[in-house]
């Protein structure tokens, strides 16, 4: 699946601003009426209101802004992402604890939906560069002489990250590498273990919220192991990378492993990928890796039915489908055939890559060309 084309947030944000401005500007020139047309309450403070509407008002203004200049608006976009989380999150509240009328809610589920679309605009505003790598193949390797050993780091635990990095090794080791593949082991190992519990679900999603990475044993693989290539595997977790592969990064003793060496990224979940992998490049970038190329894979299935079958399978620790909506459900948990399919030949990709032209050649290349 590639990422949504900037024009198409751009165009979001111009119909949020209209919405936002337009739509308060009228509402509280009418809205005594309409609330009466409508049963809806008649505000009881009126200067509170005018204060709301006119805040929700701003936000339209700033939405209008970062639509005629997204590259520069990114403290804004955050802004209108914090505030519209803030109004979602108060709305649903009032809504489910105090009695608020439903006309209210459908702002806080434009609201809701608005905080995702700012943030997933944010995500490719940050980091374009992850667009280009999304949408090319794989990128020219670093002039490092190749050794053709792949190592591929990861965790697993449902078994996904697993089947997706066999597949990937059987890509590489058909163009010719020695692949080791090592997976992360968290210190915390009765926490990180399938089948979960609900308790176990609650704690890994809570501190998944707080993005609270986890300790991990000593990875075996050194960086003078010689390896020219990492594939390093995530799934998401609460919208984030897991907090065990997160781990790998966070023991400055694994940073080594990256440095100088060309890198693929590989996240793995039920639908949300973008933050997982940035957070993965992020982490690659800073150790110093040389990314070659990103890969998402998606469990199989349509929403919502994959989102609720997913939970049903956290939970029963096997696929459940319910006889009410047995057409929609998802048929299995995790990838298609064709997916995995598709790593493999990712993985040959990988192993065939091209190579940058070594320092000393293209200082000579060059004298060459300028004479
Ligand atoms: C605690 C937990 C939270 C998850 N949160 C998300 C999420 O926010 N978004 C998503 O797309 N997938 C989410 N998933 C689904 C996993 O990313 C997906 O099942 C992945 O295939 C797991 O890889 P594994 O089978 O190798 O463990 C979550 C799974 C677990 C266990």
């Amino acid at each position: 699946m590639r990422p949504l084309p900037l024009k198409i947030f751009r165009w979001l944000c111009l119909l949020t601003a209209l919405a936002n401005a337009g739509g308060n500007a009228a509402l509280y020139l009418v809205y005594e009426p309409v609330f009466a047309w409508l049963s809806v309450p008649q505000p009881a403070d009126p200067f509170a209101f005018a204060a709301t509407t006119g805040f929700s008002f701003t936000i339209g203004v700033l939405a209008f802004a970062i639509y005629l200049r997204p590259q520069e608006s990114i403290s804004a976009l955050v802004g209108c992402a914090l505030a519209k989380g803030l109004y979602a999150f108060v709305t649903l509240y009032m809504f489910v604890f105090a009695d608020l009328h439903w006309f209210w809610l459908i702002f806080g589920v434009w609201d809701a939906v608005y905080t995702v679309i700012f943030l997933l605009f944010l995500a490719q505003l940050v980091k374009p560069d992850l667009t280009a790598l999304n949408t090319t193949g794989i990128r020219m390797g670093s002039a490092k002489p190749r050794t053709n050993k792949a190592l591929l780091l990861g965790f697993s635990l449902t078994k996904n990250v697993d089947k997706g990095l066999a597949r990937v090794s059987q890509g590489l080791e058909a163009g010719g590498y020695e692949v080791t593949t090592e997976m992360a082991v968290p210190i915390e190992s009765e926490l990180f273990a399938w089948p979960l519990t609900v308790a176990r679900f609650v704690r890994i999603s809570v501190r998944a919220v707080l993005r609270r990475p986890a300790k991990i044993h000593r990875l075996s693989a050194k960086a003078d192991d010689g390896y020219d290539l990492i594939v390093v595997a995530s799934q998401t977790w609460l919208a984030g990378m897991s907090a065990v592969v997160e781990g790998i990064f966070e023991d400055p003793d694994n940073r080594g492993l990256f440095e100088g060496t060309d890198v693929a990224s590989l996240t793995i979940c039920r639908g949300l990928w973008r933050r997982t992998q940035a957070m993965t490049v992020d982490w690659v970038e800073r150790s110093g890796g040389h990314m070659v190329a990103v890969r998402h894979a998606l469990h199989v299935g349509r929403e919502p039915f994959r989102f609720f079958s997913l939970m049903l399978y956290l939970v029963f620790g096997k696929v459940t489908r319910p006889r009410l909506f047995h057409r929609f459900w998802p048929k299995k948990y995790g990838l298609s055939d064709a997916d995995l399919d598709e790593l493999e030949v990712f993985g040959h990709a990988l192993a065939v890559r091209d190579r940058l032209p070594p320092i000393e050649q293209s200082i000579t290349g060059g004298n060459e060309h300028a004479l």
